[in-house]
């Protein structure tokens, strides 16, 4: 019976606005007010210019860091971001972001956007991998892949993969590296038969629902992988997912009508007295970003390690997973690059 109630008082937690974060035993609470002093860090953000994303940034700044590089496919999205921050923290703290356009689905672009970065600072200690496609219909890139695991995952495999070296670093030098990717329950959607086996599987049209959740199990899986392949011989690189809950956000508020534009009122208003705060939503996110000492958790919030689906614990799926996004990426655009020490064997 302790059990029944346990696992509802943390649903609750997980997913509701509120005091929903209250419910949580004592050992997994966490708050913003709890995220250390990040005084000399250095965070690369994608999706920091909105919702979760922008919380984490704002957050951050709140708490020293000493520069925060955000990554989102529209300057005007940022541009309303700066001004929201210099309102609320001043020009200073504003100051310390700095502003990479780029379009995740965009691969060439984000593997130049992460060596710009590479080239603008000797280290990072954060990199909070947001950005996402949220319930959408089925799109293909020009390019030929799926546009949810084109941005959702692929994006940010070639982000971080060419961010390692001064990941790698900046862990050498002693200090802590969290890497956070932003999964969801929802990745509970995806179809059984998933494998991972083929670009044409990952094309198929499996509906708003199905496509967001493996998009998100990729990234859970990916995650995951990283702390087996990374921290395994980088001790101080730390790599979680996380589900941010059920949260009041323009995904959640307009971009569900573009696949449901009556159904959609549902969760963009009938469910608005329910869902999470952006700042509630960032909790977990920050909590893996500032805070936690483990690596390859997923992390609902507040901060309460949830194993996710059978498929999310699935070693081997992950190892598909990986092996089909280096044959897609090597075909779809480095052919040259992985010949010439692409990121992607720094494993
Ligand atoms: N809201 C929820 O209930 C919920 C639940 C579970 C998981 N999540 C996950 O949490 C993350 C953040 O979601 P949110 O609710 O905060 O969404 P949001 O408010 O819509 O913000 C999305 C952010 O991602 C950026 N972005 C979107 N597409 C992009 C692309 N192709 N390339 C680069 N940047 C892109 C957006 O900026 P631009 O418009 O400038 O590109 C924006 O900064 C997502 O990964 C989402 O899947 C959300």
């Amino acid at each position: 019976m302790a059990g029944i109630v346990d696992t509802v008082k943390n649903t609750i937690a997980e997913n509701v606005g509120g005091a929903g974060h209250n419910l949580a035993s004592k050992d997994q609470q966490f708050s913003l007010s709890e995220v250390p002093d990040v005084s000399g860090k250095v965070a690369v953000v994608t999706g920091g210019t909105a919702g979760i994303g922008y919380a984490c940034v704002r957050t951050l700044l709140a708490n020293n860091i000493s520069k925060v590089f955000i990554i989102s496919s529209s300057k005007d999205s940022y541009d309303e971001a700066h001004k929201s921050l210099v309102e609320d923290l001043g020009e200073a703290a504003a100051g310390k972001t700095t502003y990479m356009e780029c379009d995740l689905s965009d691969w060439p672009n984000v593997a130049k956007t992460a060596d710009k970065i590479a080239d603008q600072t000797d280290r990072i200690d954060i990199v909070i991998n947001d950005a996402g496609r949220g319930i959408m219909t089925y799109q293909l890139t020009d390019y030929g892949v799926d546009r949810h695991m084109a941005v959702n995952h692929f994006g940010h495999v070639i982000l971080t993969s060419h961010l390692l070296p001064v990941l790698k670093s900046t862990a050498e030098k002693g200090n802590t590296v969290r890497l956070v990717g932003l999964g969801s329950n929802a990745h509970q959607g995806t179809p059984s038969d998933c494998k991972f086996a083929s670009l044409e599987e990952l094309n198929q049209d499996l509906g708003p629902n199905g496509q967001y959740g493996r998009s998100k199990l990729a990234v859970m899986l990916y995650h995951r992988y990283l702390a087996k392949h990374l921290t395994s011989s980088h001790s101080k690189i730390l790599s979680n997912s996380v589900h941010p809950g059920f949260v009041d956000t323009k995904m959640s508020q307009d971009d569900i009508h573009e696949p449901y534009p009556v159904a959609g009122y549902a969760m963009s208003v009938g469910m608005k007295p329910f869902k999470k705060s952006q700042w509630e939503g960032a909790t977990s996110a920050l909590y893996c970003a500032t805070k936690t000492e483990k690596s390859g958790e997923y992390v609902c919030p507040p901060a309460i390690p949830e194993a996710g689906s059978k498929m999310a614990q699935d070693e081997d799926l992950g190892e598909a997973l990986m092996a089909l996004t280096k044959k897609v990426v090597k075909e779809k655009m480095f052919s040259g690059s992985v010949q010439q020490g692409c990121p992607f064997s720094f494993y």
